[in-house]
C-alpha cells in the first residue's frame, strides 16, 4: 500500500489562501511524486471545493475533511453530515483528532461511532490516537492507544478495511510544540500499535496504514518515513506552506 502523506490544515487559510496553496504544491511536485506515495489534504470545510479544484484530476491526491457528525441528516445545528462531505469531492476524513478530543472533549464512543458511521457512508478515515504527557509519565501509554483502538475499530466491519482506514498516531505532547517524538519512541508506539491490530482486526491489521504526526517538518521526514511501522505522515504546521508541504512530500 502506498505511503501517505497528509497534511491538516486546522482552522487555517481562507478559499483563495488554500486554493493558491494547493496549485503551488500541485505544480512543486509535478512529475516528482514517487509511484508509492498518495497526498491527501485536509483543509477547513470551506475551502474543500477550492482545493478540490485546484488539484482537478491529479493522480495521487486526494481531498478529506477534518470532521463529521455521524447522523444522516437532521437537527444538528452546526455539523456536516458525511453525504455532504462527499458531495464535495471528499474521498477521506480524521477522526478523533486530538484537538477534537481534548478542546472539543470527544470520547472514544464518539470517535467510534463517527469511525463506524463515516465507513459505513463511504469515507475513508484517519482515526488518530495518543496519548497526553501525564499518561506516558504515568505508564499508561499502552492502555491508553489500546482503549481508543478498540472501542473505535471494534464494529468495523468492511471486508476492505484495510486500504479504507489508516491509524494515526499523534503523541499530544508533540502536536504543534516543536517536540518530535524520539525515533525509539515512534518505534516503539507503532510496534505496539501494529500488535493491536493485529489481535483487534485479523486479516486487516497487517496492511493497515499507521501513520505518525506530531511535529513533523522537512528536516525530520526522511528519518521518520524510514523507520518500522511508518506508512505515513499527518502533517499540521508545516503543511500550511507549500514550499515546506512539498519537501516533505517528495522527501
Ligand atoms: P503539527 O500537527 O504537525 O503542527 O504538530 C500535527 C497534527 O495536529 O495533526
Amino acid at each position: 500500500m502506498k505511503k501517505c502523506i497528509a497534511a491538516n490544515w486546522k482552522m487555517f487559510k481562507t478559499r483563495l489562501d488554500a486554493r493558491e496553496t494547493a496549485t503551488a504544491l500541485a505544480a512543486l511536485t509535478a512529475d516528482k511524486l514517487p509511484a508509492d506515495r498518495e497526498v491527501l489534504i485536509f483543509p477547513p470545510f470551506t475551502a474543500i471545493s477550492a482545493v478540490r479544484e485546484a488539484l482537478g484530476s491529479r493522480t495521487g491526491f486526494g481531498v478529506g475533511a477534518q470532521n463529521f457528525y455521524p447522523a444522516e441528516e437532521g437537527a444538528y445545528t452546526g455539523e456536516i453530515a458525511p453525504d455532504m462531505l462527499i458531495d464535495l469531492g471528499c474521498s477521506w476524513s480524521l477522526a478523533g483528532h486530538s484537538e477534537r478530543r481534548h478542546v472539543f472533549k470527544e470520547g472514544d464512543d464518539l470517535v467510534a461511532a463517527k469511525t463506524v458511521f463515516g465507513l459505513n457512508k463511504g469515507l475513508n478515515i484517519i482515526l488518530c490516537i495518543g496519548e497526553t504527557l501525564e499518561q506516558r509519565k504515568n505508564g499508561h501509554l499502552e492502555t491508553v492507544l489500546r482503549e481508543q483502538l478498540r472501542t473505535a475499530l471494534l464494529e468495523c466491519s468492511q471486508k476492505d478495511l484495510a486500504s479504507r482506514l489508516a491509524v494515526a498516531y499523534e503523541p499530544v505532547w508533540a502536536i504543534g510544540t516543536g517536540e518530535v517524538a524520539r525515533n525509539q519512541d515512534i518505534t516503539e508506539a507503532h510496534a505496539f500499535i501494529r500488535s493491536q491490530l493485529l489481535d483487534i482486526k485479523p486479516g486487516h491489521g497487517e496492511a493497515m496504514r499507521i501513520l505518525y504526526g506530531g511535529s513533523v517538518k522537512p528536516k525530520n521526514i526522511a528519518d521518520i518515513i524510514s523507520l518500522d511501522n511508518v506508512d505515513g505522515v499527518l502533517v499540521g504546521g508545516a503543511s500550511l506552506s507549500a514550499e515546506s508541504f512539498s519537501q516533505i512530500v517528495l522527501g
